[in-house]
């Protein structure tokens, strides 16, 4: 079996994963022609030949561009089910999947219209695929603190159908001691608590999403290197990082995959897990990050079978269906 095979096979957890991000171009130009929208772009050829990215703004401002076509609840269905069958054909087994809300009640699209097609399509593609996911409603930092709360209002009626809150968009200049008291509220109402920190911001940001929003993971956490007592930290109590190597790449955090420190950080005892951020726009699924990443830093098959891990313990499923994926992930790693 080649290492592309092994890797495809293998069984896989996703736990940095944008839902608007996995909006291709085909389905782009789908969604625009049946809600008779125009878009600045030819062809699929020319929208994929837009993403050229020099950091993370020059990225969001095409990625919130393309969620416009994104109106009825089909349309976040179709969105959500073409992720979850293309997850499924690469063996992830489970998603815990983030959604940007304010991108679309911004726009005037009701919370309910998004929230109904995303919920509708992970409950017929876990009976029809096998494949099980939960969501994570991310607050835009780049809007205010404010605007934060009035989201966590607008889900209240759905609570029991998201799992937990994050925190996305532009990153520098919008430290998480700004949303401080959203998280508190809810802290409050049960949510699991995540949060991107460290992507392009300062360590600093890392260490005010452990102390002010009580994060149970880093989504990103990359340059929390800069910082060994941050690093002592992370390893001693097992705050998992939620990197994604593709998405460095394109946003240019690192030049080339060789520079990469997710080696450094797993040689470190850090929980790191691979990711996909944005497969659409980034060149990738979960198992072409896999695959460059192995490829870029030589990684062996420990480093595969420990990174495939972290993200089962990393997980909020609860302690019976770890165990399942555990065993069956350890099985895959025994075979000759
Ligand atoms: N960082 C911040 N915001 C985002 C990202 C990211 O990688 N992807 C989608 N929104
Ligand atoms: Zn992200």
């Amino acid at each position: 079996m080649t290492l592309q095979q092994f890797i495809q096979q293998m069984p896989k957890v996703e736990l940095h994963l944008h839902i608007e991000g996995t909006l291709e171009p085909e389905l782009m130009f789908a969604l625009a022609q049946r809600n008779r929208m125009d878009l600045p772009f030819k062809s699929v050829q020319k929208v994929r030949e837009a993403y050229h990215f020099t950091n993370l703004q020059s990225f969001l401002d095409i990625y919130y561009q393309g969620a416009q076509v994104l109106v009825a609840e089909q349309d976040f269905y179709d969105l959500m089910w073409a992720y979850l069958k293309k997850a499924s054909e690469q063996n992830v087994r489970h998603a815990e999947i983030f959604f940007d809300p304010q991108t679309h009640t911004e726009r005037g699209i009701p919370f309910e219209v998004v929230i109904q097609g995303l919920t509708r399509a992970r409950e017929d593609a876990e009976r029809q695929m096998g494949i099980t996911s939960e969501l994570i409603l991310c607050f835009l930092r780049h809007l205010s603190p404010e605007a934060a709360l009035k989201t966590l209002e607008d889900a209240y009626p759905y609570r029991e159908k998201i799992l937990g809150v994050g925190l996305d968009s532009s990153e520098q200049g919008r430290p998480p001691s700004l949303f401080t008291e959203v998280f508190k509220q809810a802290k409050d109402q049960s949510y699991r608590i995540v949060a991107h920190a460290g992507e392009e911001g300062p360590a600093e940001y890392v260490w005010e999403a452990i102390r002010l929003l009580g994060v149970q993971r880093i989504d990103h956490g990359v340059r929390s290197i800069e910082d060994p007592e941050l690093i002592d930290y992370l390893v001693e109590n097992q705050i998992a990082l939620t990197v994604c190597p593709l998405s460095n790449l394109k946003l240019c955090v690192f030049e080339e995959m060789g520079q990469h420190n997710l080696k450094q950080l797993l040689d470190l005892g850090v929980r790191v897990t691979i990711n996909s951020d944005d497969p659409a726009y980034f060149g990738g699924y979960l198992n072409e990050n896999f695959l460059a990443t192995q490829a870029g830093l030589d990684l062996s098959l420990a480093d595969l079978h420990q990174i495939s891990r972290n993200a089962i313990e990393a997980s909020f499923l609860g302690e019976a269906e770890k165990q399942l994926l555990r065993a069956e992930l350890d099985q895959y790693f025994q075979r000759d």
